[in-house]
């Protein structure tokens, strides 16, 4: 198959990257699972329900956030059903703390990552006065804990593809920005502590004011700092998607339709036509604005509500009004940008998860996509029920199943 890449990745630098070793333990259906991977697509068959995505779900937590299935922590303990026995009563489950251990490698570089749940006393001076245990996700690099999971991105970077987000296009627009976000951090890795500090800051002025608390001095305070993270996270946007945009322009049309990106929302505009300090100024008069907005249970504006849109370029077309398959192929079309721009500008390419993707594209789509893994020579972790789809990688995958919770080649 010709090569359709406008930019040859062969004239650039590049480090092979991805996950060499990954060690589950008490994690979902895996008591204790390790997989000797390579920097290769790994594909990794099994029945429906055997553990096929957890296995990238636990790849996906070597990124910030919460991975893929954007869990809550608890329900990521292995859950061990026990004999229910009259005598001791209904407890039919027993949680245990859960971990992952990978090794990464970046070039010539390994990097240990370990990442687990502790238990931990909520931080004193929050409003619960009561102290209350939580969880909170720690992560090590090379055996030390490091206090933001922004660290992790010097090493890793993940983008993902899963059936749910198949209806990305269509429904509210958290999803989309939560797929833009990811595809920011992997440029500029502030950006993951950028959306959590905004998130807390919010929940944070949204609690007060739902509660009555009318501490100006305070409320200003958070709004202040809400419109200088919030102008910093829509600059970054902005950035990254006009990057990708301006890729995908000198890239010819493809198997996989080219898009068009944009950025709908009201900070991302104003920097249209001003300056970031006097975007930060405007922001924060907005919120303070808004403030009786949440009383009357009324939308606020702002960062936490910029739509992704994206267009079937040469069609001029909305995504959520091109077909299901459209959809996908546009999907697949902005993670392979995403790859080669990366790999292009960073020197190393993200992982790529692939969960359940090949299942509905037809043959020339689903070569074409096997043959654009191989160009790029990223690490893709692809589960399937069928690995015959892949018998084109024959001589260039990691062939895994997973039968009775547990892997074999
Ligand atoms: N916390 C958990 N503890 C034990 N098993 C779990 C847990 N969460 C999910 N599972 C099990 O994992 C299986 C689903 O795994 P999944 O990776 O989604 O399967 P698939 O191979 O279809 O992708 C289900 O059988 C489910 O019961
Ligand atoms: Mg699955």
């Amino acid at each position: 198959m010709d090569s359709n890449l406008a930019y040859s990745l062969d004239q650039f630098t590049k480090e092979k990257s991805g996950v060499t070793r990954l060690t589950l333990t008490d994690f979902r259906n895996y008591q204790f699972l390790r997989i000797n991977a390579e920097l290769c697509p790994i594909v990794i068959s099994g029945e429906n329900g055997s553990g096929k995505t957890n296995i990238l779900e636990a790849v996906s937590f070597l990124t910030p956030g919460r991975g893929l299935r954007g869990a809550r922590l608890a329900d990521i303990k292995r859950i061990v059903s026990q004999c229910i026995h009259d005598e001791y009563g209904p407890t039919a489950i027993t949680p245990v703390n859960w971990a992952i251990a990978a090794e990464v490698c970046k070039g010539e570089e390994l990097i240990n990552i370990g990442t687990a749940v502790e238990q931990s006393a909520r931080e004193a001076g929050e409003a619960d006065d009561e102290l209350r245990s939580f969880e909170r996700r720690i992560v090590k690099i090379d055996g030390n804990k490091v206090s933001s999971q922004t660290e992790l991105g010097k090493y890793i970077s993940a983008i993902w593809l899963t059936p749910q987000m198949d209806r990305l296009f269509r429904g509210g627009s958290q999803p989309r920005r939560n797929f833009l976000d990811r595809l920011v951090y992997a440029f500029d890795t502030e950006h993951a502590k950028r959306t959590a500090t905004f998130d807390h800051l919010y929940k944070e002025w949204y609690r007060l004011l739902k509660e009555g608390k009318q501490d100006n001095f305070w409320l200003s305070s958070l709004e202040e700092n809400m419109a200088a993270t919030g102008v910093a996270i829509a600059a970054a946007r902005r950035e990254q998607t006009a990057r990708l945009n301006t890729f995908i322009e000198h890239e010819p049309d493809d198997v996989f339709p080219s898009v068009r990106l944009e950025l709908d929302g009201t900070v991302e505009k104003m920097l249209d036509s001003m300056p970031a300090v006097e975007a930060e100024d405007k922001y924060r008069q907005i919120l303070c604005k808004q403030r009786r907005n949440v009383l009357y249970n009324d939308n606020v504006d702002g960062v936490n509500r910029t739509d992704f849109k994206v267009y079937y370029r040469k069609k001029g077309m909305p995504a959520d009004l091109c077909s299901t398959g459209e959809q996908k192929s546009l999907l697949i079309s902005i993670i392979l940008a995403q790859s080669k721009c990366q790999t292009l500008h960073k020197g190393f390419a993200p992982i790529l998860l692939l969960d359940e993707v090949v299942a509905h594209l037809d043959d020339l789509k689903r070569e074409a996509l096997l043959e654009k893994i191989k160009e790029l020579e990223v690490q893709a972790w692809i589960t399937t029920t069928n690995p015959e789809l892949f018998l084109s990688l024959k001589e260039d995958a990691l062939f895994l199943r997973v039968e009775n919770n547990t892997v074999v080649s």
